[in-house]
């Protein structure tokens, strides 16, 4: 599997880790961006680049992370089809799964421990949608996008 993963500085050092954490998981993560944790960037320009590629169907999963993860979470949900969740435990990364089918998962890179990112990536990534209720409710939100003529 192929994800892609993109942070601004305050995310680098996290995705630097999970990347290399990821490969051991046997998933290959195509890296948007930033190289490097020293210059100051704006994490709408790597959130649009990511939630673009997932709501083309380019990529089927996301990471984003950002220094809390709030901006980079109001930038990917301004795209249609992406379904981003900002979760900070273990409990949030699976609910994001089996409940909302979150394709896109943020972290905070300056609010969650590498351990413990690594533990919320590979529970969202094994966790599975259980559709049913939760479909009607993704359908809901999806009626939204429809109505502002979003794809
Ligand atoms: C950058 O300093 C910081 O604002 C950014 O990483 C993020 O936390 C925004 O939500």
């Amino acid at each position: 599997m192929t994800i892609a993963i993109a942070s601004d500085h305050g995310g680098f050092e996290l995705k630097e880790d999970l990347k290399a954490f990821l490969e051991t998981m046997g998933i290959t993560c195509s890296d948007l961006g930033t190289f490097n944790g020293e210059e100051s960037v704006d994490y709408p320009d790597f959130g649009i680049e990511l939630s673009r590629k997932v709501s083309d169907g380019e990529f089927e999963k996301g990471i984003l992370i950002c220094g809390t993860g709030i901006g980079m979470s109001i930038v990917a949900n301004k795209f249609p089809k992406v379904r981003a969740a900002l979760v900070w435990d273990t409990f949030t990364a699976r609910m994001a799964k089996e409940h909302n089918d979150a394709n896109v998962l943020v972290i905070g890179g300056r609010t969650t421990a590498r351990e413990l990112a690594r533990e919320i990536a590979k529970t969202w990534l094994e966790a599975r949608f259980e559709g049913g209720r939760h479909q009607r409710r993704l359908d809901k939100i999806r009626e939204i996008e429809k109505m502002w003529g979003m794809g």
